[in-house]
């Protein structure tokens, strides 16, 4: 029998997933009033257009969607009765709130998804701290029963919404504003040398997202402001967004360019068919380039960048999930970068001539790109050192300045030698 999947974009049905059996993955078609009217495409993968879009291309920006961490994945399968790897089942029960404006349900639940908006309940600081303990602890389940919406990434995680000020889960479909994670476990202070790293990119002048790092109780997280909804009063509104690897029509497994994943070609590609101010476009993969290496930082792959759709535009969004990894010992991080510039990962091999060559693909002036890599470089400790000093009281503060920052003085002066 054949199945489907409502698709939402900004709250109105664009479209329907459907599948002939269980284990089918499933095609995707636009409404035909959507695609005459409509001025947002779901994906650079799915462009609006009144045709099947075969589940090759529907699967990737699927997949996007969902928590890769396989426990989490497992717990909302098993919550909803579902296989691990059923993209459209597991959609069906978390996908009412996602990254972007979509939002997916089944026919029958329209009524509810719709009813439900603005169903937001407060939420204590005890409360988020017991949260935060939990996925510390290893509690494999992301979203509380009630909560439907689902974040790609490996780390755990959960969203609220922040509602005249004060803290909300989000129910049946209402939108979650914030971001919080604890951190990875396995590496000391994670979450605050995310959100260092993240504070002194923007001194630096990189659009990156708003972080804080916060205690609820005994408990810290780093606190990431959404750039994907606009607060009006107690009103979420939607912004649409994929990452670089759903634009790229890679599944999460290959987003690091080093096992299969997009590479800068690929990513200036899209810009220049997707992105209505495309020097804007290459100023920002350029600024993801140029951050990313000078911050000693692994993991700028293609699910750490996205782009905004809306109405007006497509645009690069703000950067996010960026951390330094030189407050770690060599043993436990690659030294690489994700994403190779002028066909380099290692930083030791990143030279003028390799910035010639970025430069080149990226359609800017060599001079251009090197003064701005020169210009982060030598800004970039110090403004990591003084992100760190508006932290007062934080445990590990000392002990990160100790070690991240002779390193990443180091590492500043050799980028600025290689250029
Ligand atoms: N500030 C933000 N605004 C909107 N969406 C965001 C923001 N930060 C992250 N996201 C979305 O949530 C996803 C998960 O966030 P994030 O990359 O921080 O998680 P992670 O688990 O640490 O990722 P990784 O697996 O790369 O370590 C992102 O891929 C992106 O789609
Ligand atoms: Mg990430």
């Amino acid at each position: 029998m054949t199945e489907r999947l409502l698709v939402l974009l900004a709250g109105e049905v664009i479209g329907h997933l459907e599948r002939r059996t269980e284990s089918d993955d499933p095609t995707f078609s636009y409404t035909a009033r959507y695609v005459s009217v409509g001025d947002v495409a779901l994906s650079a993968k799915l462009p609006l257009r009144g045709e099947v879009h075969p589940t090759g291309k529907v699967k990737p920006f699927l997949f996007g969607l969902l928590p890769e961490n396989a426990q989490a994945r497992a717990a909302s399968a098993a919550r909803y009765g579902v296989h691990m790897d059923d993209a459209f089942g597991l959609l069906a029960g978390i996908g009412w709130d996602c990254a972007g404006a979509v939002q997916f349900c089944r026919e029958e639940d329209l009524a509810e998804l719709r009813n439900r908006t603005g169903d937001h309940r407060p939420i204590s600081e005890t409360q988020i701290a017991d949260r935060i303990r939990e996925l510390i602890g290893g509690e494999p389940s992301w979203t509380m029963p009630g909560e439907h919406w689902s974040l790609g990434g490996q780390q755990e995680k959960f969203a609220l919404a922040r509602i005249n000020g004060e803290w909300h889960t989000a129910h049946g479909s209402s939108a979650t504003t914030h971001i919080f994670k604890p951190g990875i476990k396995e590496l000391h202070h994670q979450a605050l040398i995310e959100h260092v790293t993240m504070r002194a990119a923007a001194s630096v002048g990189v659009d990156i997202a708003h972080s804080t790092f916060t205690r609820f109780d005994d408990q810290w997280a780093i606190v990431v402001e959404r750039f994907d909804r606009v607060v009006q009063g107690e009103y979420v509104q939607r912004l649409h967004q994929e990452d670089f690897a759903q634009a790229c029509g890679r599944m999460p497994e290959y987003k690091y360019e080093d096992r299969g994943g997009p590479q800068l070609t690929d990513m200036m590609r899209v810009a220049k068919r997707e992105t209505t101010d495309l020097d804007d476009a290459r100023r920002a993969l350029a600024d993801f380039l140029i951050v990313n290496l000078v911050a000693g930082a692994p993991d700028g792959h293609s699910k750490n960048i996205s782009l905004l759709r809306a109405p007006d535009g497509n645009r690069v969004a703000p950067l996010y999930d960026l951390a330094t990894g030189l407050a770690y010992d060599a043993e436990n991080v690659d030294r690489s970068v994700a994403l190779s510039i002028g066909g380099q990962r290692n930083p030791s091999r990143i030279r003028r001539h390799q910035w010639e060559k970025a430069a080149r693909t990226l359609g800017l002036e060599a001079d251009l790109l090197i003064e701005r890599t020169s210009m982060m470089a030598e800004a970039f400790p110090d403004a990591f050192e003084d992100s760190l000093s508006e932290l007062q009281e934080v445990p590990g503060i000392d002990e990160l300045r100790e070690r991240a920052l002779p390193r990443l003085k180091e590492h500043s002066r050799k980028v600025l030698e290689r250029l």
